[in-house]
């Protein structure tokens, strides 16, 4: 089975569900309607949603009822989307276009576009906090989480991210970035899942290893594309990399020594996908989704 299809089988149900949590355009203050239109248009939008379907498998691949992890694949997706607005904000990356639209800034102007990043991260832990599962199972998830987007995680990735902009490439450093803007969640994701799918502190554990391979091999993608790739292809800007002298692998490493590790990455992942009970060969496709995608 491909890693598109596996995509395509879930991406119903995780957008049935955002749906729902989302806060309704007409539902609350008529004042606040950009506020929510903001929180959905960032969500409900022609991503991937290759994280929150990693989250739903690994729960499955522990033996677990996908399902069981939809909350917290919502929770997962929420804390993505919010990342990337802010990502395309004027004062980081600066990027007007996304999954194919206008980025929320350019469509809903700045303050409305932070706040709805403010709102999105809070509705993510709210929605976390009332997964089904055991109280203990729901606060592993909730550690996991958090401890992706901090300091040692999303925020600590993208803040080196930014700071290196301009920077000679240095290889320790783009690993750093790597391993926290993209691999934490990435990681954070699969293991949640396998957690609140009740699997053992093992299996958590590979899963947790999977999905930091799979992060890996995905930025080091993302960066290949941005090199290589066009705008109307990626859906959002080519070329930026090059352009604000980002800190990326195929500027520290050269373009073909990038795509090898990339390679290597999917491959350790797929180990690691060996070591769970179940969904290997959905993991497995997954993973080599990562780098042949050319979006
Ligand atoms: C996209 O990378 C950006 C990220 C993967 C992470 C962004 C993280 C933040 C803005 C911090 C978030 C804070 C919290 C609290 C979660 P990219 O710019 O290389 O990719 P792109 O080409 O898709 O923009
Ligand atoms: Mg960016």
């Amino acid at each position: 089975v491909l890693g598109s299809e596996v995509l395509t089988l879930w991406r119903e149900i995780i957008d049935k569900r955002l749906e729902q949590l989302l806060p309704k355009e007409d539902g609350g203050m008529p004042q606040l309607k950009s506020l929510y239109q903001a929180m959905r248009y960032a969500c409900l939008n022609p991503g991937k949603r290759l994280r929150p379907t990693l989250c739903l498998l690994c729960a499955e691949a522990v033996g677990g009822e996908a399902l069981a992890a939809i909350e917290v694949a919502c929770a997962v997706e929420m804390i993505h989307c919010f990342s990337l607005i802010h990502d395309d904000l004027p004062a980081l990356d600066n990027d007007d276009l996304r999954r194919g639209l206008p980025s929320v800034h350019k469509k809903f102007g700045e303050a409305v576009a932070v706040l709805s990043g403010d709102a999105l991260i809070g509705l993510a832990f709210e929605v976390l906090s009332r997964a089904k599962g055991k109280p203990e199972r729901v606060l592993e998830c909730l550690r996991r989480l958090t401890e992706a987007i901090g300091v040692d995680g999303l925020v600590g990735g993208e803040t080196l991210d930014i700071l290196s902009e301009g920077e000679v490439p240095n290889r320790e450093v783009v690993q750093f970035i790597h391993s926290r803007k993209t691999g934490a969640l990435f990681a954070a994701s699969c293991a949640a899942g396998a957690a609140i799918g009740g699997g053992s502190a093992g299996d958590v554990q590979s899963l947790h290893q999977y999905g930091d391979e799979l992060g890996l091999a995905f930025q080091i993608t993302d960066d290949l594309l941005n090199q290589s790739s066009s705008e109307n292809q990626l859906g959002k800007s080519a070329g930026s990399d090059l352009a604000r002298e980002k800190m990326t692998y195929p500027a520290a490493f050269g373009e073909d020594v990038a795509r090898d590790m990339a390679m290597e990455a999917v491959q350790r992942a797929q180990q690691y996908a060996l070591h769970v009970p179940k969904m290997q060969s959905e993991l497995a496709s997954l993973a080599l989704f990562a780098v042949e995608r050319l979006s």
